[in-house]
């Protein structure tokens, strides 16, 4: 199966699940990236597009917008209801890297305003440990070299990405971290001042996961009970 094929499976299979438990006044959190734009089109296609959504990126809101789902401001909304998203790796307790796609800190505001996160990969994203991934980090534009400077003190390598993020901020992604303790680092890197965000979702991580397996098979997983944040 093609890397696309999974992303399609992956997001169907959550669709079909999630979408027996639509309630008319839920509100959604989208997430950004070509396995959530899969979930989008599942969305668009199904008699379900009077829901409402929160969107964590400008191009998601775009394509949101393209397909007639309603859209609604992150500040008008008190609770998301569920929060779909994929990631850029996976540990064995459900911490996430993600923002390869620069969305970090809107997905992370989402995710925060969860009462559940549902997270949708293929099984390349799947991890012993975090870290192989560089890790993303939005950081004020005026302070990109202290906050690299400070970072590479941690035994990180960072690298400026080029571009901006939808919030006008700068990308630092971090390679060369060994992160055991997710929620260790997360606090550290978000404790440095003029970062905005790091990539570690670690403190808000999903409850359940789906994973396509290169056989075709989606492996729906649920999050060990010391992480899960409803019944
Ligand atoms: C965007 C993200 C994405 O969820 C992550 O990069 C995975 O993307 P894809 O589904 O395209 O592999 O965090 O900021």
């Amino acid at each position: 199966m093609s890397p696309n094929e999974l992303k399609q499976r992956v997001a169907e299979a959550a669709f079909l699940q999630l979408e027996q438990l639509f309630q008319p006044n839920w509100v959604l959190g989208i997430g950004t990236g070509s396995t959530v734009n899969c979930f989008i089109d599942c969305l668009t296609q199904s008699s379900q597009t009077h829901l409402s959504t929160v969107s964590s990126s400008v191009q998601t809101t775009d394509r949101l917008k393209a397909d007639n789902i309603k859209v609604v401001d992150i500040n008008d909304v008190s609770e998301v209801m569920v929060y779909i998203d994929g990631a850029d790796e996976v540990d064995p307790s459900f911490a996430l890297i993600k923002g390869g796609g620069g969305a970090l800190t809107r997905e992370k505001i989402v995710a925060s305003m969860s009462r559940n996160f549902v997270c949708i990969v293929d099984e390349s994203k799947l991890v012993d440990r975090l870290g192989k991934f560089p890790v993303p980090v939005e950081v004020l534009p005026l302070a990109h070299h202290p906050v690299a400077t400070k970072l590479g003190k941690l035994g990180g390598h960072p690298k400026l990405r080029s571009g901006m993020t939808d919030n006008g901020n700068c990308i630092l992604d971090v390679s060369g971290l060994e992160i055991d303790e997710p929620d260790y680092w997360e606090r550290t890197i978000n404790d440095i001042p003029g970062v905005v965000t790091t990539g570690i979702f670690s403190l808000h991580r999903p409850q359940e996961i789906f994973v396509a397996t290169v056989d075709g098979s989606v492996d729906h997983r649920v999050a060990p009970k010391s992480f899960r944040l409803s019944p």
